[in-house]
């Protein structure tokens, strides 16, 4: 276990350096007893980690009877698509790292939704020039051409070892035979209903007959949704993409003013791509490439902050969370300019990805005042949403490992479930740029590099990770929260390497955000007033909000190979099991 050591000195020679004027307070050589510290699960083999308790353990269940890492991801996979059934999905698109412990390679699988061939530039303007965001996120045109069973089936043939009817047996039967309704499935159901309430296909399946709600401890059966699991598993992704299921995802699309065809459903392609990575002091840091904006400036900011002496400075301190800010504020700006779909735009990933540049991000910042983005870029205030994606990470005994993250978009996403199918779309398309400088769902602005375009796919902030060490899996992690997620990871990653925390720890704690615009440092409860103070006299806006993120974590002991994991505690669904 890592220890963690203040030390006054280096405090002291960092202010000195960087002019802050205020005293800093440090502690000499604190050592903490490993036992007396919030406690990640332990394992001796392998381990899973997700958002939904009964997804994880069937996961768990394949790991332990011998298959590997890729094998659980995509049983997980499909199993979250019935348990968590708002960011779970086949109705949805994600991306997949995978890292192979025999070669040494980390693999990258974009299956994110694609612009059907109808859509254009403009759609989503009404005839006054305005982005109409309820079209955008709530009709048939919300959704782009889901990707998961293609992205899964990619996964499972490359890199898995068993059969693709088998790792999908489990959701069919958590379908079939009904999942016990939780506290948290309940609440998030009744929180969307105005939106599953639109459809009707939708409503039969959220709701019991005349509209009334499932309450916890109810059994929620979803029979058509296993009818579609069925088909894939007899006909692989054509039982999905051809014939009767992509003619009724079409049909339902179109009936909601969308425009995705049979032939778009037929021409989707998931894509294996090269991860984009990094170094953070003594790691390697593997993430998510374009059209993920995750990996980029995950490693932006990284890049940035590896100049200061974090681990001194301290986990959540003014001075800490001040840096974080103005080097997140950078990178979101640079987002919003240079990130898009690298089969449509040239996207700088050398450049953002450079010790270089990160040089260059240190020289704009200040270490006593927060530079107003209306200085970084032409602002625009934008609003925050509630939202929904899910990650899980799975590492099996031989020490290769998952990194998943997948989404329809914002919870339960467009609200469409296709009739007969069982699969709710996604409501994707909102994270193109539907009018330059006007946010998205989640704050976000940007322009012609994410415009909608046929076949495109829309800029995503999904973060799977991996941290590896000597070319080891040490660390995979991910979580949901839109434009957070970036932000999400980062903190985990810093709160392990720099502030000497075990998983556990660095999932709990209190986390912030600045994604440039709005202005504004979001921060979650727990931060200290003391703190807040330290910001707001260096002249941040900040702002308490509800919790980010939902991280689900392994920490992988390069030596014994054993694993250490964490569920997010945000969320009262998740798991981490091993065995
Ligand atoms: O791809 C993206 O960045 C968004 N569609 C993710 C949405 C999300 O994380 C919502 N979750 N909490």
């Amino acid at each position: 276990m890592n220890k963690r050591i203040f030390k006054t000195g280096s405090i002291a020679a960092f202010a000195l350096a960087v002019g802050i004027s205020q005293p800093v307070m440090a502690q000499e050589s604190a050592f903490f007893d490993p036992m007396d510290r919030i406690h990640p699960v332990w394992a001796e083999n392998g381990m899973v980690s997700a958002q939904e308790r009964l997804a994880a353990e069937i996961g768990r269940d394949i790991l332990a009877k011998g298959g590997n890492a890729v094998d659980a991801g995509v049983a997980v996979a499909f199993a979250l698509a019935v348990t968590l059934p708002r960011a779970g999905n086949i109705g949805g698109g994600g991306f997949m790292l995978i890292h192979d412990a025999k070669t040494g390679q980390t693999h990258a699988i974009d299956y994110r939704e694609m612009a059907p061939q109808g859509a254009s530039r403009d759609m989503f303007l009404n005839a006054a020039g305005d982005a109409d965001s309820d079209r955008s996120l709530y009709s048939g045109a919300a959704s782009g051409v889901p990707g998961t069973v293609a992205g899964m089936k990619l996964a499972l043939e490359n890199y898995g070892s068993m059969e693709w009817a088998e790792v999908i047996a489990p959701a069919i039967r958590l379908a079939e035979e009904g999942i016990t309704v939780t506290p948290e499935l309940a609440d998030s159901i009744e929180a969307e209903r105005e939106h599953l309430e639109k459809f009707r296909s939708t409503a039969a399946v959220f709701f019991k007959e005349g509209g009334e709600a499932y309450r916890p401890g109810d059994r929620l059966v979803q029979a058509d949704l296993a009818k579609t699991l069925k088909k894939i598993a007899a006909e692989g992704p054509d039982g999905f993409y051809k014939g009767e299921v992509a003619e009724a995802i079409a049909k339902a699309v179109q009936e909601a003013g969308g425009v995705i065809t049979p032939e778009d459903m037929a021409a989707y392609k998931p894509i294996l791509r090269e991860p984009v990575r990094g170094t953070y002091r003594s790691y390697e840091v593997v993430s998510m490439p374009p059209p993920s904006s995750g990996g980029v400036h995950l490693i932006q900011i990284l890049n940035a902050l590896e100049g200061y002496p974090i681990g001194a400075l301290g986990q959540n301190s003014g001075e800490t969370i001040h840096l974080m800010a103005e080097a997140m504020k950078l990178a979101y700006a640079d987002r919003s300019e240079y990130l898009g779909d690298p089969d449509f735009v040239d996207v700088p990933v050398e450049a953002l990805t450079s010790k270089d540049y990160a040089a260059e991000m240190r020289r704009k910042i200040s270490a006593d005042f927060a530079t107003p983005s209306v200085m970084i870029k032409p602002a625009g205030l934008a609003p925050y949403e509630s939202d929904q994606t899910t990650h899980f990470s799975v590492v099996d005994k031989d020490g290769n490992a998952v990194s998943n993250t997948y989404t329809i978009n914002l919870n339960y996403g467009s609200g469409l479930v296709a009739a007969g199918t069982g699969v709710l779309m996604n409501n994707e398309m909102d994270d193109f740029s539907a009018k330059p400088g006007v946010p998205n769902a989640f704050g976000l602005v940007g322009g012609d590099a994410n415009a909608i375009a046929p076949g495109k796919r829309p800029l995503s902030s999904m973060t799977p990770t991996m941290v590896l060490k000597d070319g080891k899996v040490w660390l995979v992690t991910g979580s949901p929260g839109g434009a957070r997620i970036i932000t999400t990871v980062l903190q985990v990653i810093m709160n392990m390497i720099d502030h000497g925390m075990n998983v556990a720890e660095a999932s709990t704690a209190p986390r912030v955000h600045h994604q440039w615009l709005p202005d504004e440092l979001r921060v979650e409860e727990g931060i200290s007033i003391d703190t807040v103070r330290v910001l707001q006299a260096k002249g941040h806006a900040v702002a308490l909000k509800e919790a980010m993120g939902s991280t689900q974590s392994i920490m992988r002991d390069p030596e014994t190979g054993s694993v250490y994991g964490a569920s997010d505690p945000r969320r009262p669904d998740a798991a981490t099991v091993g065995y």
